[in-house]
């Protein structure tokens, strides 16, 4: 399925694990919060570096649904984030052409952040230049039983064998599965792990760990991890 883009050796769809915004800000004295801050910053960044360099998607894990466990302020205040950011940048993501959507449990999330998940990607619709991905109270095993449960209805419904359930059938329940499954997955801040991020879609991903916190993560950075898995895929 990554014939063409390997050919070019340019990942189609690159997917991002964006951690070490708290350690940044620790490194620095800084409260937690300062390097959230910054690690918007980031995703402005790495968003129009990935335009600029013809990424097809790019999909951020934003928050997780273990994210939950942490204290109560630092959740609201990244959830205020999101909130800020989204009433700031829709409109310029409008205007590169970028498509946003989200994938996670939305429900969980206050009335005024759905609303703007809603009208943001309802804006962005037609747009074709990139997928901009927001996982967001999102886990890799949560999409496989949500995938798993819509399958389940279709045999109860009597539209499907149980025998007759394939990787295809699930595959085209999971998010995502329109796009072509990422290719390249990074992460920052020096962990190796996935984390319970993309679980079934990252299969046959080439897999990118690097050391930087997010907030120091720019342009260089991703040209790097690109050329990793351009060496990787020549040979
Ligand atoms: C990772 O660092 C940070 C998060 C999972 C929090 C949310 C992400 C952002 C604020 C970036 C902005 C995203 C969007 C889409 C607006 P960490 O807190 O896990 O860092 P640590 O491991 O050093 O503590």
């Amino acid at each position: 399925m990554a014939i063409d883009s390997n050919a070019e050796r340019i990942p189609r769809h690159i997917a991002i694990i964006m951690d070490g915004n708290g350690r940044w800000a620790r490194s620095r004295m800084l409260p937690r919060y300062v390097g959230h801050r910054e690690g918007v910053k980031t995703v402005r960044r790495v968003v129009e570096a990935c335009t600029e360099r013809n990424i097809a998607a790019l999909t951020l894990f934003a928050f997780s649904s273990e994210n939950w466990r942490r204290p109560s302020e630092e959740v609201s205040l990244i959830l205020n984030l999101f909130v800020t950011t989204l009433k700031k940048e829709v409109a310029v993501l409008h205007g590169n052409g970028v498509r946003l959507r989200f994938i996670g449990d939305r429900a969980a999330f206050s009335g005024k952040l759905r609303e703007l998940i809603d009208e943001s990607e309802a804006c962005t619709r037609g747009n074709t230049r990139m997928e901009l991905v927001i996982a967001a109270n999102y886990g890799g095993q949560w999409d496989i039983t949500e995938a798993s449960k819509a399958i389940a209805r279709r045999v109860v419904a009597g539209e499907l064998q149980p025998d007759e359930i394939t990787p295809q059938i699930m595959a085209a329940e999971i998010s995502l599965a329109d796009l072509p499954p990422p290719d390249l997955f990074i992460r920052t801040g020096g962990e190796r792990r996935i984390s319970n991020f993309l679980l079934w879609q990252l299969a046959y991903a080439e897999l990118y760990f690097c050391d930087c916190y997010w907030p120091d993560f720019g342009p260089a950075e991703l040209d790097a991890a690109v050329a990793a898995f351009a060496s990787r895929a020549r040979r």
